[in-house]
């Protein structure tokens, strides 16, 4: 039967992807299987290897083992590559975070940083996430040195310096929890607003999609949200899926609202012209992110810990076949 990301393109999407743990591709054989099918993942995303913390970690010292380890791994699978991150809050070395700048000497710093990681990757991503969660969760903007020191300025300096690194990527802006199209979307709208009136280049928001299971908004009000971004121009993605139980272990009703919830976002980017593809945040029960920041949650993946497909798997199977 087909796999993931034929039934994705198939169904009109450009890919349906996943990102690559760099600590487990070389340790794990069943998870390299599964990762290195490129009819399953089309596209992947480096979980870590292209962060500010990894790829600078003090100044002017480039290191791109990591980062590489993901798009050797594309290139040789005939897979397309997403980059993550460039300017975010997080995973920010403390040389970053902590120095004093001034506009002019922070700018400096971006500049050197924004060009020596997308020149290294120049010509293999499709996208980059620009600029990460610079929205809090209370919707208001990220406290953060790059909004001490610029105030909201930062945001249009950041997309016109990618463009100068590699003007044939798309410069996404990147974010969790805009799925709500509450509060926080509407800062994100406001964000991209302030953009393009800078007159600034920005191509598409991520819809990262941490969600919950059995709190997953219906596949109409999904594509509501990812429609306020359409109307301003922009492509759109889901770039960071996965769907957690809040209580473990999931019985089999709540593996079945999983599936619901997963076929819920992947439907919503099927009805929405300018939705381009789907990545999850991972794959397999048996490695993910989120019990070490939600401990007692998780199996928010669509193969369990054994490697079988779970009735989430189906569901997406199922909900990209009948489009
Ligand atoms: O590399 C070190 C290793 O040397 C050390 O032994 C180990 C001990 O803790 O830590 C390792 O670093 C960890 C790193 O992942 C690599 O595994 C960090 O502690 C850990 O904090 C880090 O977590 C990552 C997290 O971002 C940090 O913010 C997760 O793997 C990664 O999945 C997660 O991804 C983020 C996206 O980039 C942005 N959106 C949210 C998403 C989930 O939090």
């Amino acid at each position: 039967s087909a796999q993931l990301n034929d039934l994705a393109v198939r169904a009109g999407l450009k890919y349906f992807g996943t990102a690559l743990g760099e600590g487990t591709i070389n340790s794990d054989s069943q998870y390299a299987a599964i990762l290195n099918d490129k009819t399953m993942f089309g596209q992947l995303v480096p979980e870590n290897g292209m962060k500010w913390e990894t790829t600078e970690p003090s100044q002017g010292q480039f290191s791109y083992g990591s980062g590489d380890i993901t798009a050797n791994q594309a290139k040789k699978n005939g897979q397309g590559l997403r980059c993550h991150t460039l300017v975010w809050h997080s995973q920010l070395p403390s040389w970053v975070s902590g120095g004093s700048w001034t506009k002019a000497t922070l700018t400096s710093v971006m500049e050197t940083h924004i060009n020596n990681v997308m020149g290294h990757y120049k010509g293999q991503c499709y996208a980059w996430d620009v600029v990460n969660e610079a929205v809090s969760d209370d919707a208001v903007w990220r406290d953060s040195v790059f909004l001490k020191t610029f105030g909201t300025d930062y945001f249009a300096l950041s997309f016109n310096l990618a463009k100068k690194a590699d003007p044939n990527t798309k410069l996404y802006y990147n974010d969790y929890n805009l799925e709500y199209n509450g509060a926080k979307t509407d800062k994100a709208v406001e964000l991209v607003k302030l953009v393009q009136a800078a007159g600034a280049p920005i191509d598409g928001v991520g819809f990262q999609a941490h969600l919950i299971v059995g709190s997953t908004p219906s596949r109409a009000n999904l594509a509501t949200a990812l429609k306020r971004f359409t109307a301003l121009g922009l492509e759109v993605a889901y770039t960071e899926l996965d769907i957690r139980h809040e209580s473990l272990p999931a019985s089999s009703a709540a593996a079945a609202t999983q599936g619901n919830d997963f076929a819920n976002v992947v439907g919503s980017c099927l009805d929405v012209a300018g939705c381009v593809g789907v990545t999850v945040w991972g794959f397999t029960d048996k490695h993910s992110w989120i019990p070490g920041t939600f401990p007692g949650e998780g199996d928010a993946m669509l193969y369990d810990a054994s490697y079988n497909k779970k009735a989430a798997w189906t569901s997406v199977s199922s909900v990209l076949a009948a489009k």
